[in-house]
């Protein structure tokens, strides 16, 4: 083995290697287990010392030769390859600002009801939940609603198949969060604040205005002395807080079987110089507590007052972002998720 023909063998080929794949060929050729030089430095273990070590030396400087010109190849080829690149995406470029990683973010009735919810606190109002599967007891009767009263007309009903047939009490998904009225008083005496914010299900064809899944939260405010005008002071600041400006508050009167008298609310904002707003909009229903209810808690008779109302959120979400559609709040099209 003439160690400076290998040498010069090796320099000549490494001038001609283009690119990585090349390289590593030449590589293993020259520097690699198999490699001429590696296979001199396992026969020098045949020599005499004195020859061994003459040998050795002179290998080691060829074999450090042959691995600077390794690196200091593929830094070139690197390079080059860095540079025919530049602009494509199959290498990283550090220099480059990152991607926007899209976060996920709360959905928008999510946000509207913690706003919501956050303004009642602020005017002490405690937060109650309640179950989604009520009894026909506490989302009909218990609230002035019994069997054969019409306005049961007014709640389309799904009802959850008995467990067995002498079930004492027939389940539903409940219509609305009033059932929570009366589930509070029985074990609460006032004076006292409550919301109750939740799910509420009714077996209604959808349309633009209509799901058969929507949000509410109840509110229920008794004390010696609660008035309809308590109602409409503490309800017009709410609006004002959600909305960030100024919003009238009217009442119309309405029906429900557990409030006396019965109103229908509606808002209209007023935004300078936008008319496209100037319109009355329903977004609850209210009322002062029927005394049958107090009764039927065994509230002290002639006692206590109050006032109870069931606020529409997806309503509110509606008016507040001008979505046109209930049924976009429960489909998952990211495009519209994403105005949020
Ligand atoms: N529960 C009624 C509804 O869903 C709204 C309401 C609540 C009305 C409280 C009066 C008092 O339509």
């Amino acid at each position: 083995m003439n160690l400076e023909q290998l040498e010069q063998k090796a320099k000549e080929s490494i001038a001609l290697v283009q690119d990585i794949q090349g390289l590593e060929k030449w590589r293993i050729q020259y520097l690699g287990r198999k490699s001429a030089l590696s296979l001199f430095f396992n026969s020098l273990s045949k020599l005499s010392l004195q020859e061994r070590k003459k040998q050795g030396e002179k290998a080691n400087k060829i074999r450090k030769i042959l691995t600077n010109l390794y690196s200091s190849k593929k830094t070139e080829l690197e390079k080059d390859v860095f540079e025919s690149n530049k602009g494509s995406s199959s290498l990283l470029d550090i220099t480059q600002p990152g991607d926007k990683k899209t976060k996920g973010h709360l959905h928008p009735l999510t946000l509207i009801t913690r706003d919501i919810v956050a303004s009642f606190e602020k005017m002490g109002f405690s937060i109650i939940e309640g179950p989604e599967i009520e009894t026909e007891y506490y989302n009909f009767d218990a609230l002035n609603i019994p069997a054969d009263h019409p306005a049961r007309e007014m709640w389309d009903t799904l009802w959850i198949k008995p467990k067995t047939k002498n079930q004492k009490s027939k389940m539903l998904l409940r219509t609305h969060t009033s059932p929570m009225q009366v589930r509070y008083m029985e074990k609460n005496q006032p004076p006292f604040r409550i919301i109750v914010p939740g799910r509420c299900f009714r077996y209604e064809a959808t349309d633009a205005s209509h799901e058969i899944q929507f949000y509410q939260i109840e509110g229920l405010m008794v004390g010696e002395d609660i008035n309809l005008s308590n109602f409409k002071a503490i309800i017009s600041e709410i609006i004002k807080d959600i909305f960030k400006h100024k919003v009238s508050v009217r009442f119309r009167p309405s029906f429900f079987p557990f409030v006396s008298p019965g109103v229908e609310v509606d808002i209209k904002q007023e935004i300078k110089g936008d008319q496209s707003n100037d319109k009355w909009l329903e977004i609850m229903g209210a009322g002062m507590v029927h005394p049958d209810l107090f009764k039927r808690v065994g509230y002290e008779n002639n006692r206590w007052q109050g006032f109870a109302f069931g606020l529409g959120i997806e309503r509110v979400a509606m008016i507040k972002y001008k979505i046109n559609d209930i049924r976009l709040f429960f489909n998952p099209d990211i495009r519209f998720l994403e105005q949020f």
